[in-house]
């Protein structure tokens, strides 16, 4: 293996290397956090209080000069990696040209060309059209917006696990009560949960065809095909704990959905953009959804959505009926454009499954010594680890924290995830270079013998 893992490190000018100076957080991030608990609102968490300064490559630099090795990405975002150059230089020449205007008052050339480039990118060869927004629950809103008004129906499936976003109507899309939801009720209606493929917890092994007729049942059953206007669904869920469905479970519930004219939206917000292997995970298993949703990798850190999909479905809704002041911004969308050039340019699809070949070995390797890993899945650079009670497949939330509370102490960036907090996830940006990927992945064995000899 070469020191990189794609055709050039793209290191944003910061050392590619881990070095700890303080202890983690060190005394200047410790004074930000007692700053930020007097000013900033308490609902609002951090996994890891160290205060940012510069970030590059695979690497966080925070205000202690501790150098981070990053498996984290922002929660997936920074794919292209933190201030990729192309991102940097396209954002500087458009913020010297003009801040913002409103698409929707004076248009502008990047949001036209930001949707030609997703129209190219998402799967399916049809026609289509795009709409740009700020966040992943915006887009996620307005797909279920754009799909009521074609079918002309209101109910809308989701799935256990899942997770949307935190707006009304997200919430009630999200799967999760706490921290997502609990006390911020009433939800939006109309919203259906459906039995998830989750292979790990199916009480007895069942094929994906078979769980997708048990959703579509219970779809049938309590809802009712003609009153169904979208199946909304991750296609690798993220926050629900990296579960990737049954081979079959996702072609089969689109078949179903085109067969009843009801719309399947991939919701690829996490697993979009290369992230997974593939520019969208629905394409590991040939799925061509009506709409996609999408955020996160799509503009290198910069605030940018989108709905994605069939011409005649997005072309449904009246002028003026999609839109918001910001949505399509001229700078995210020129950071979407730098980070979109930047993904295909460096091949970075190529380069999420090189991290998954490091990696998938290395986490089994940990699964045969640890039987408190359940479960080592994901596909590319979306990686996790399921963790149980040693013999059981209880969920073992302890020590998927105490896990990650070691690592940030090592200097590695790691998260957590499931609907039972017992997944620590991994999305290293797809440019780290491979010795910073080898060193992570060392950190996370170290942590293991720590944590279960204490
Ligand atoms: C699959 C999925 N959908 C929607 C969202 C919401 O995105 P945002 O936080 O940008 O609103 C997320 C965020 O984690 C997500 O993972």
């Amino acid at each position: 293996m070469t020191d990189t893992l794609h055709s050039e490190v793209l290191t944003g000018g910061v050392e590619q290397r881990r070095q700890l100076v303080t202890e983690v957080p060190g005394p200047a991030s410790r004074a930000w956090q007692a700053r930020k608990v007097t000013a900033v609102a308490a609902g609002i968490g951090t996994t890891l209080p160290v205060y940012i300064e510069r970030a590059g490559g695979g690497i966080l630099v925070d205000a202690d000069g501790n150098h981070l090795i990053d498996f984290g990405s922002g929660i997936a975002v920074t794919s292209v990696g933190n201030a990729a150059p192309e991102v940097v230089a396209r954002v500087q020449h458009q913020v010297a040209q003009f801040t913002h205007t409103c698409f929707m008052v004076t248009p502008y050339a990047g949001y036209v060309e930001v949707c030609e480039a997703l129209n190219r990118l998402t799967p399916g060869s049809y026609e289509k059209r795009s709409a740009l927004f700020n966040s992943g629950a915006e887009a996620v809103e307005n797909a279920v917006k754009i799909a009521r008004r074609f079918t002309g129906r209101d109910a809308v499936v989701v799935f256990d696990h899942a997770y949307h976003g935190r707006t009304n109507l997200t919430m009630a899309m999200t799967a999760k009560n706490m921290p997502y939801k609990d006390g911020f009720g009433p939800f939006a209606g109309e919203v259906y949960r459906a039995p998830m493929s989750y292979p790990f917890r199916e009480p007895a092994p069942i094929s994906g065809a078979e769980a997708a007729a048990r959703a579509i049942s219970m779809i049938e059953k309590q809802i009712g095909a003609d009153r169904t206007a979208a199946v909304v669904i991750e296609p690798i869920q993220g926050e629900g704990g990296f579960v990737v469905p049954a081979a079959g479970f996702l072609p089969a519930l689109s078949a179903w959905c085109t067969a009843h004219g009801v719309l399947f939206v991939a919701d690829e917000v996490q697993s979009g953009f290369a992230r997974t292997g593939a520019m969208f995970a629905c394409e590991h298993e040939g799925v061509v959804p009506d709409l996609v949703t999408t955020a996160k990798g799509i503009a290198g850190g910069l605030p940018l959505a989108a709905v994605t999909g069939r011409a005649d479905v997005m072309d449904s809704v009246h002028g003026g009926g999609l839109g918001g002041t910001y949505g399509g911004n001229p700078i995210a969308c020129a950071a979407a454009l730098g980070a979109m050039a930047t993904i295909e340019q460096h091949d970075l699809v190529g380069a999420a499954r090189r991290i998954e070949s490091v990696m998938v070995p290395r986490l089994q390797a940990l699964a045969a010594k640890y039987p408190q890993i359940g479960e080592v899945r994901g596909r590319g650079a979306m990686l996790a680890i399921e963790l149980v009670e040693l013999g059981t497949t209880t969920p073992n939330p302890a020590l998927a924290a105490a896990l990650s509370a070691a690592t940030h102490q090592a200097g590695l960036v790691t998260l957590t995830c499931g609907t039972y907090g017992n997944v620590l996830r991994f999305l290293p940006p797809l440019v780290i270079p491979a010795d910073l990927l080898t060193e992570g992945l060392d950190i996370l064995e170290t942590a293991f013998a720590t944590v279960t000899a204490a």
